[in-house]
């Protein structure tokens, strides 16, 4: 996986994100809070949101488990690998219970394994999936009230997961989910499963929060959704997904509005007009292919061709100013052939991608492909995803230093331990390393000139 475009995509970096009570959690400034993210963008946003609803209810948020006599854990499902890991942390956490602290999951596996965890793990307390996030204020005044088991699991709430206050974790970039669940019906995937139907939040809510964001500093929104372009407006103003861009964007104080993940089928021309007639929508789009082979694509249920995906490409890439391009592959899908591995190999070669992010292909509960044939070994899926990965770090490298020389404006996200070492964001999402003699550079915008490059990293100097 790139480590330039770091867009968060199931990073699983166990990032004690947010933190809340004490014994029996308490109401009224008494609880503390310890909360664990692992996973996506989503699952950090939801974490980000769950620990504004604790923060208005009094609690404080705490750096470690230990401090915490309400620990949480907000958990990714998507591969098997993250699944498995919130049940190793439940065990860490064991005794923690004897000492009063009451522990809970939250998010897609919560939403999985629903009850089966209090039989797993019955030191757990609270478990809610990510589908029924709108009820966790009720569930903790539950817990508040001295219940010892609570459950949220329901996927069939019509609601969104909108809170008062969000606890936000950057200070520049606010994410933003404007749709919740997902309506596609991928072989491979337990998010319609984990995150319930698709439901799309009011424009004027969301219009309202970005305006309250500016307010607050923020220059960047990124939006957020599985299938972020299928967003549609509920209410009577009907907005589709490529008005409300321009209207976020209009947002005074606004200078960037990202967006992902977009799927190819709901991938229109008008998006495309909306980046072109609009600087402040970023020049990056990431768009899932998962294979380059027709029929592997059939067998997911993705709803294009490989002929179609290309289509929305060429159209990407005729765009008046140059627009990024990532996507996501999974390899070793039950029935893909060694011919159909070589047409996403070629997909790469067609597309030159600016950054991917690969999986092997990992079977989950509840999801059709789970009992399909021609199952791919282990250690061949292995074999494929090194074999892309190559390909890709080649394509970057040549990309890469095409760049050099190349100036683009960077907003300031970090300063590293080095001395007058700095890194940030270009509006396609590309992380440069920087110098610059500069005292303070964060949260601002400045012209970074590329001086050096590798597959994986661009180098370069402030200009003052
Ligand atoms: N196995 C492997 N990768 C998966 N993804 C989703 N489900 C699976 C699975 N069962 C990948 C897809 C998706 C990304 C977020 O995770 O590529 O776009
Ligand atoms: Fe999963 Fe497909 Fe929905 Fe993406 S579009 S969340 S891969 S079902």
């Amino acid at each position: 996986m790139s480590k330039l475009f770091d867009f968060g995509l199931e990073r699983l970096t166990g990032q004690p994100a947010l933190s809340g009570v004490v014994k029996g959690v308490a109401a009224g400034g008494r609880g503390t809070f310890f909360l664990e993210t692992f996973g996506c963008q989503m699952n950090d946003h939801d974490s980000e949101k769950v620990a504004g609803v604790l923060l208005s209810r009094g609690y404080v948020q705490v750096e470690t488990p230990e401090a915490a006599s309400l620990i949480l854990y907000n958990t990714c499902s998507i591969r098997e690998k993250a699944a498995q890991k919130v049940f190793s942390r439940l065990g860490e956490y064991r005794e923690k219970q004897d000492e009063g602290k009451i522990i809970g999951v939250l998010g897609c596996v919560a939403q999985q394994e629903g009850e089966d965890i209090f039989a797993r793990a019955p030191w757990v307390s609270l478990v809610c999936g990510s589908a029924s996030y709108s009820k966790l204020p009720q569930m903790i005044a539950e817990l508040e009230a001295g219940n010892h088991r609570v459950t949220g699991l329901d996927t069939d709430t019509d609601e969104t997961f909108e809170t008062e206050v969000t606890r936000r974790d950057n200070p520049w970039r606010a994410y933003l989910t404007i749709i919740e669940g997902c309506d596609k019906a991928c072989s491979y995937c337990v998010v319609p499963y984990t995150r319930g139907p698709e439901r799309s939040r009011a424009s004027d809510s969301i219009l309202r929060e970005v305006g309250q964001l500016a307010d607050l500093g923020y220059s960047e929104v990124q939006l957020l959704g599985q299938t972020v372009n299928s967003y549609a407006d509920p209410t009577p103003r009907r907005m589709c997904f490529s008005e409300l861009l321009l209207a976020v964007a209009d947002v005074p104080g606004i200078r960037r509005v990202r967006f992902t993940t977009s799927h190819p089928s709901d991938f229109t021309p008008d998006i495309v007009e909306a980046i072109e007639s609009q600087p402040k929508i970023c020049d990056h789009v990431h768009l899932p292919a998962q294979s380059g082979s027709t029929k592997v694509l059939r067998a997911m249920q993705r709803t294009y061709s490989r002929e179609e995906y290309l289509e929305k490409i060429v159209m990407i890439r005729n765009a008046s100013r140059p627009i990024d391009i990532t996507t996501d592959i999974i390899v070793g899908f039950p029935g893909e052939m060694e011919s159909d591995f070589e047409q996403t190999l070629s997909l790469l070669d067609e597309v030159r991608y600016d950054s991917l992010f690969s999986f092997k292909y990992s079977p989950r509960p509840n999801t059709p492909s789970l009992v399909m044939p021609d199952a791919i070994p282990e250690e061949e899926k292995g074999r494929r995803l090194a074999v892309l990965q190559d390909k890709q770090r080649e394509i970057q490298s040549r990309k890469h230093e095409a760049l050099v020389g190349k100036t683009f404006e960077v907003l300031v996200n970090g300063k590293s331990r080095r001395e007058n070492q700095w890194f940030g964001y270009s509006t396609s999402h590309r992380m440069l390393n920087f110098t610059s003699q500069a005292q303070e550079l964060l949260g601002t915008y400045v012209q970074v000139r590329v001086t050096r490059a590798g597959p994986n990293n661009l180098m370069g100097e402030h200009n003052v």
